[in-house]
């Protein structure tokens, strides 16, 4: 049956949605996702206990995880009825921003297939609405929180207001489409402060986002650093900036299937390989690492 959706999806977005302009594209696919009740259907459920696993000690029905890009709580109530493990919400700042002007998103076509570029830059409510947004979402899959800011006290205000209302809390210091945000992978000695103090802001499980434009920082410091700060959860699926002179900004984030490894390897050992704990999440992520074709989730079918 997932095929059969998959292909009804690839007909709706190869006949129709990929030839309206972008803009359009996003906004009739957010409209059906708000106002039609997808989730209700029971093709979308995958409720397959073999498929279940455990990240950071909370359990996913399966492993498939909706990517950090929408804040509107309909939406996420949405896509926790559509089929995937766990769901990840827009990354929120402390104060609302309204992102960067339009054209901010263009499809683009890569060897390895189609794509996007986007210079959304954290178009989000702020902390105090998307909190009281979380207050009534009901959890149908796990809720995966993800905040962005540019000091260590950007993100440890979000992660204690936040926290509380997820699951698991990711931190974003790798879009490249805010300068300071990207900027935390340029200066890993000030990353290992972040590190520290945002897994003393919260006892929740917290994955850290990074990018695979800095493969050498990540594997050489930053993901020791942060298994010596005690966070046991790397996503390595953050879009690479490249240059697009149609978006407003001249350059954005493609997100595309991947084309060659992420970077990793196995040769850096994390500084405390002997806890139990350390190894596994060492296990996690070199195994993540190795494989050639895994993005960490999917975008839902908006667009
Ligand atoms: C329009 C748009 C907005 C995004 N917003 C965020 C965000 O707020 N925070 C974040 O960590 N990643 C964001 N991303 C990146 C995605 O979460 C994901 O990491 C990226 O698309 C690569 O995954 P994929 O190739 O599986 O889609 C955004 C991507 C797009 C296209």
């Amino acid at each position: 049956m997932s095929r059969v959706i998959g292909a009804l999806y690839r007909l709706l977005y190869d006949g129709v949605l990929c030839r309206l302009p972008e803009p359009t594209a996003v906004a009739l696919g957010q409209t059906a996702l708000r106002l039609l009740p997808w989730d209700r259907l029971a093709v979308f459920r995958l409720d397959d206990p073999r498929l279940a696993v455990t990240l950071g000690g909370v359990r996913l029905p399966n492993p498939l995880i909706l990517a950090a890009m929408y804040y509107d709580p309909r939406i996420i109530m949405r896509a926790m009825g559509l089929g995937f493990g766990a769901v990840t919400t827009k990354s929120i700042t402390v104060e609302p921003r309204p992102g960067h002007p339009q054209p901010n998103l263009a499809r683009v076509r890569t060897a390895a297939g189609p794509g996007l570029v986007n210079c959304n830059g954290f178009q989000n409510p702020g902390l105090e609405r998307f909190r009281a947004d979380l207050a009534h979402l009901p959890h149908r899959v796990p809720l995966i929180v993800s905040v962005a800011g540019e000091s260590v006290g950007d993100y440890v205000t979000l992660v204690k207001a936040l926290g509380p209302a997820a699951d698991l809390v990711e931190f974003n210091i790798s879009s490249p489409n805010t300068r300071l945000v990207y900027e935390w992978s340029r200066k890993p000695r000030e990353l290992v402060a972040l590190l520290r103090a945002v897994r003393a802001a919260t006892d929740k499980p917290l994955v850290v986002k990074l990018s695979p434009d800095f493969a050498d920082a990540n594997e050489a410091e930053i993901i020791p650093a942060a298994l010596e700060a005690g966070i046991r959860i790397v996503n390595y699926g953050n879009t690479r900036r490249v240059e697009d002179r149609r978006l407003s900004q001249g350059s954005g984030g493609l997100s595309t299937r991947p084309t060659r490894r992420t970077g990793c390897s196995a040769r850096a050992q994390p500084p405390s390989a002997t806890s139990p704990d350390s190894s596994r999440a060492a296990r996690f992520w070199r195994a993540r690492s190795s494989s050639s074709s895994a993005p960490t989730a999917k975008r839902a079918p908006t667009e």
